[in-house]
């Protein structure tokens, strides 16, 4: 399978010690992963050093992010070589929470890519637009000038097969409202069409192209039956049993 369908689950800031050893558990007895389907959890920092103990072995671990910085004076931050050391395999860089929370812009977003894949991490680059934007007809402006174009000439072919792209409608996530389908695939066929003109066409055949906004069991047959549509990267639905049985088996 040279291009595995991309699940990834985003656990974003929740889980006690206890919830989390039971989700592990759920996660572990859902039954099996196709092959053709790489499944990704990302884990609240705190919680990573346990999951990687537990979670079964076709499961790979996600931080949410990860500083720019490496090893040194920098208080509070996690660097991207002390994730691998501890085993974590991929870092979610750029998610609209974090660009409007910590107000992380494109530029950071690209500096902490690079010193992630320096450090040997992959990397799932969250990009998209939100409702007023879209609105104002701006989603090739945020999404492919801004959040995408910050990524230009900055990697090589080698480090692009280590970077996946989440599109993720900000008016999506969160709130129940998926993208239809078609939306979704109208905007990652500019993706894929952007990395074909500013990358190279090899990579824009290669790189996984993620949907994230709302998806589970019900609509990610419909999604992810889209030719550009290689995966998903899931909030809510990644808490619960359906994140395999629902999400990473309709891939
Ligand atoms: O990173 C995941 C997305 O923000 C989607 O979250 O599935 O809860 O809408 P959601």
């Amino acid at each position: 399978y040279p291009k595995k369908y991309l699940i990834g689950g985003n656990w974003k800031c929740n889980g006690t010690k206890e919830s989390v050893a039971k989700l592990v558990k759920t996660l572990n007895s859902a039954g099996p992963i196709p092959p053709w389907v790489e499944v990704v959890v990302g884990v609240p920092a705190i919680h990573i050093g346990d999951v990687l103990k537990t979670i079964r072995k076709d499961i790979s671990v996600a931080a949410q992010d990860c500083s720019a910085t490496g090893y040194g004076a920098f208080t509070g931050e996690l660097a991207a070589p002390m994730l691998a050391d501890f085993g974590v395999s991929w870092v979610i860089l750029g998610h609209s929470e974090r660009r409007t929370n910590q107000k992380e812009s494109s530029e950071l977003v690209a500096t902490k890519t690079k010193a992630a894949l320096d450090a040997g991490l992959s990397v799932m680059v969250c990009v998209g637009e939100t409702l007023e934007e879209r609105e104002a007809g701006k989603i090739d402006a945020v999404v492919l000038d801004d959040h995408m174009g910050a990524l230009k000439g900055k990697f090589s072919d080698v480090e692009w097969a280590k970077i996946a792209i989440a599109y993720e409608p900000v008016w999506a996530i969160g709130t129940g409202k998926t993208a239809s389908p078609e939306q979704a695939q109208d905007v990652h066929a500019s993706i894929r069409g952007w990395l074909a003109a500013n990358v190279s066409p090899a990579v824009a055949a290669a790189t996984r192209i993620q949907y994230g906004g709302s998806m589970k069991g019900a609509n990610a047959p419909g999604l992810l039956a889209k030719p550009d549509i290689d995966g998903g990267l899931i909030g809510g639905a990644s808490l619960k049993a359906e994140f395999i049985t629902g999400i990473a088996a309709a891939a």
